[in-house]
């Protein structure tokens, strides 16, 4: 495969079967997208995570369809080779399993996305395999689902007992045989996660899970620094909260100061016609 081609599902499966490391990364508008698509990230997921460090939520329940439609809009504008996810939000697949269609439909069609993306373990398997048999691809999502999290749950570490990692291996395996084309482990201990990973067939993309996953997914914001309630599990591999702060502050004290605009940043008019100009004064 070409370095530039469009990154497809069986793709990423041949990346799974080849030992293959899957990256992924959240983007939520066209310059974001743009530049992890030349910094040649595998996917590039619209998550729901937009709530928190996009629209200033306190958690991703209230993000909606056309929230996360209008977000997608830019990111598959700018993504030439990255395969796209669009996050299916909060109740948008619970109600029936025409609604699950009809909100996956429109990530694909109006928001141009590759794939859709819903949180759940065995109980949204068959609208997994509802959406895998009308044409879209899935990737399912386990242990921590930040959705139920917010509503009554925790957002604590998974599976560090034997018998509910038992139970995330079961979610797991449901959705593998549902039709899913890789699952996201989020926060997973790394012993359940490695497990999971040998198990199924689809691949698994760790975000917190230790590195035995088939690949690893971070929030853009976590990555760039941006986001000052980062989880403990991601790495900032700049601090853009400081460049950018020391960016703005030194803009407000050049204008504050006069420094800004200077000369080169200033159009003048030919002095014959400012002089007119001078006289027209009433
Ligand atoms: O919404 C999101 O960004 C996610 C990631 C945490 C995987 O689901």
């Amino acid at each position: 495969m070409d370095e530039l081609d469009k990154l497809t599902v069986p793709r990423l499966r041949k990346m799974k079967a080849g030992g293959e490391k899957i990256t992924m990364i959240t983007a939520y508008d066209y310059p974001s997208a743009l530049l992890a698509d030349r910094a040649g990230i595998d996917v590039l997921l619209v998550g729901d995570s937009l709530g928190m460090v996009v629209l200033g939520y306190p958690n991703p329940v209230q993000v909606t369809v056309n929230d996360i439609v209008h977000h997608t809009r830019p990111v598959t504008r700018a993504a030439k080779r990255a395969l796209v996810v669009a996050d299916m939000p909060f109740m948008s697949y619970h109600v029936s399993r025409e609604q699950a269609v009809s909100n996956a439909a429109r990530l694909i069609q109006e928001g141009g996305a590759d794939a859709v993306k819903l949180e759940g373990g065995k109980g949204v398997a068959p609208t997994v395999k509802e959406l895998v048999d009308v044409g879209i691809p899935v990737q399912a999502h386990i242990g921590l689902m930040p959705q139920r999290a917010s509503v009554g749950g925790a957002f604590k570490v998974q599976g560090k007992t034997a018998e509910t990692a038992q139970a995330i291996l079961e979610d797991a395996l449901a959705l593998d045989e549902a039709g899913a084309f890789s699952v996201v482990l989020e926060f997973v201990t790394a012993e359940a996660a490695q497990l999971i990973t040998e198990l199924v067939e689809m691949p698994t993309i760790g975000i917190g899970s230790g590195p035995g996953c088939d690949g690893q997914v971070l929030i853009l914001h976590d990555v760039l620094g941006v986001y000052d309630q980062a989880p403990p599990f991601a790495r900032p591999y700049a601090d853009l909260n400081k460049v950018v702060t020391d960016a703005f502050t030194r803009y407000r004290d050049d204008v504050r100061s006069m420094v800004y605009p200077g000369e080169e940043h200033t159009v003048h008019m030919d002095t014959g016609e400012a002089k007119k100009l001078k006289r027209k004064r009433p």
